[in-house]
């Protein structure tokens, strides 16, 4: 994917990549958490993490996260609050599916502010519904190092497996099309009115998510270089 050439800059602030299932915050997160060296901070992948190892709280995320449904602002709010006090995010991180209610907005403002940290700056992606579906049906990602692929626009060299360290390529429980839908239906509920929270913050940008990776990537690193 493209680079600005910015890649020793570390940002000192926090960066959200706010949009719905399928609009490609996992897959832009992880380029610009690489190109400006911050750790890239998914609560989806925190809360797989649980659940695949059976932790408390991932016994009572499993069942709400299968119905594609929310997990609860209090659990979510304190599992950040305890990654961001680490070190690796003293310079700033990238926050990826969180924050998703106004709760949780709202507690992340009051940690930013106890953490010395400016407001964040909010990557907001939009992309058309039907599109979303389709990307979500077709999601690999490995089961080693978390690499996304596509079965329709970008697919692995060999079949199943990762092309960087042949790891299996296995499907989300949640990408089953009825599910997708009903995280949809969620985001349009629960988290879209962020949108409106953050724009009248004056920290929210839009950015196009129609286009390939590639050319959205470049969009979202020019952003960055503007900082
Ligand atoms: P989470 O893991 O955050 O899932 P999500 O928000 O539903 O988002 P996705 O990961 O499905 O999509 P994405 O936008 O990252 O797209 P990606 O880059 O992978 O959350 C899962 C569950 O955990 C939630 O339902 C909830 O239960 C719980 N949860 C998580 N956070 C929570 C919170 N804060 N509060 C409460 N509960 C929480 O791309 C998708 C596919 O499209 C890939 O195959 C990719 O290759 C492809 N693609 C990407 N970009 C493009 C492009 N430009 N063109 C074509 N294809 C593309």
């Amino acid at each position: 994917m493209a680079s600005t050439g910015s890649n020793s800059t570390a940002l000192k602030r926090a960066l959200i990549f706010l949009g719905p299932p399928g609009a490609g915050k996992g897959t832009q997160a992880k380029v610009v958490a690489e190109v400006h060296k911050l750790p890239h901070l998914s609560t989806g992948d925190m809360l797989r993490d649980h659940v695949g190892r059976g932790t408390q709280l991932g016994l009572q995320a499993r069942p709400i996260m299968e119905r594609g449904e929310l997990v609860p602002d209090e659990i979510v709010l304190a599992m950040v609050e305890e990654r961001i006090a680490r070190a690796d995010c003293s310079a700033g991180f990238v926050l990826d599916g969180f924050p998703r209610t106004i709760p949780q907005a709202r507690g992340l403002d009051a940690l930013l502010v106890r953490r010395g940290f400016g407001s964040a700056l909010v990557l907001h992606i939009a992309v058309a519904y039907e599109d979303l579906v389709r990307r979500l049906t077709g999601r690999r990602t490995c089961k080693v190092c978390g690499e996304i692929y596509n079965v329709y626009n970008r697919a692995p060299r060999v079949d199943g497996k990762c092309d960087k360290d042949g790891g299996e390529l296995l499907q989300r429980a949640d990408d089953r099309e009825e599910v997708i839908r009903e995280r949809i239906a969620n985001y349009d509920r629960q988290t879209r009115p962020l949108i409106d929270y953050y724009r009248g913050q004056s920290t929210l940008v839009d950015i196009d998510g129609a286009a390939d990776a590639e050319s959205v990537n470049r969009a979202v690193l020019a952003v960055l270089a503007r900082l």
